[in-house]
């Protein structure tokens, strides 16, 4: 960025460092960590997802085949294995799609490499899965193996997940119920973590093997989300 006006020169702090009357080139580089898209999905495939998740509870049989708790790592009340292929998924299923691609085509324009523009980057979704959460429930510090990239969907959100923590109140850093991704270790100017509070509709792509873990909720309600493990066919050949 340049530097024009004290506005500017006041934002990014120098106008307290001396004599910066003068324009000049000033650039703060985050080169470094895992790139973590965040998007919000329409309304319609929240609902989407949701129906298919309360259909599987409404049939105990189905609710047992599906149930994915023996291969995931979260100490939470459920974890229900999810159809892409149906068809009331196959606009969600795209949308997932390009956004993994646009993650990953972001990624090549910043590092300044093109892809192979003639190799369809095709998605594969390995697994995808319902996790439900309730009060006290928690997911251990994890990465996925299965998959080059992961994302996470919020589907509900209860009201005591908020800003604010609701058993610890002296805590101003609120982290009840919140998901947070962690690369490496934290110092100055140097963060090593993201928190983030869940909203439905909110929609996190990220690496799969970028530790994220989350944390107990107090209260009533449901904490439900959507997951999946995704890979490109051709990213071998565009990976850097
Ligand atoms: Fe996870």
């Amino acid at each position: 960025m340049i530097i024009l006006d004290q506005k500017q020169r006041q934002d990014i702090g120098l106008a307290r460092h001396g004599d910066m009357s003068q324009e000049f080139q000033v650039d703060i580089l985050r080169p470094f960590g895992p790139r973590i898209l965040r998007a919000k999905m329409p309304m319609e495939y929240v609902n989407a997802l949701n129906e298919q998740c309360d259909k599987i509870l409404q049939d105990d049989n189905k609710r047992k085949e599906l149930d994915e708790s023996a291969e995931l790592v979260g100490h939470v009340a459920e974890e229900l294995r999810c159809d892409m292929n149906v068809p009331e998924m196959n606009p969600f299923g795209k949308f997932l799609g390009n956004l993994t691609r646009g993650l990953h085509d972001e990624f090549m324009k910043e590092k300044g490499t093109r892809g192979n523009d003639a190799i369809p980057q095709q998605i594969i979704i390995h697994s995808s899965w319902f996790v439900r959460s309730f009060e006290a429930d928690y997911n251990p510090t994890h990465i996925h193996t299965n998959g080059t990239f992961s994302c996470v969907a919020y589907l509900k959100v209860p009201e005591g997940i908020s800003e604010k923590n609701t058993r610890n109140t002296k805590e101003k850093y609120a982290t009840e119920g919140y998901i947070d991704f962690i690369y490496g270790s934290s110092s100055i100017v140097t963060p090593g973590n993201l928190c983030c509070m869940p909203v439905v509709g909110d929609l996190f792509i990220f690496p799969s093997h970028l530790f994220h873990t989350v944390y107990p909720f107090f209260g009533e309600g449901e904490r439900r989300s959507f997951s999946a493990n995704i890979s490109l066919t051709s990213e071998q050949n565009n990976v850097s």
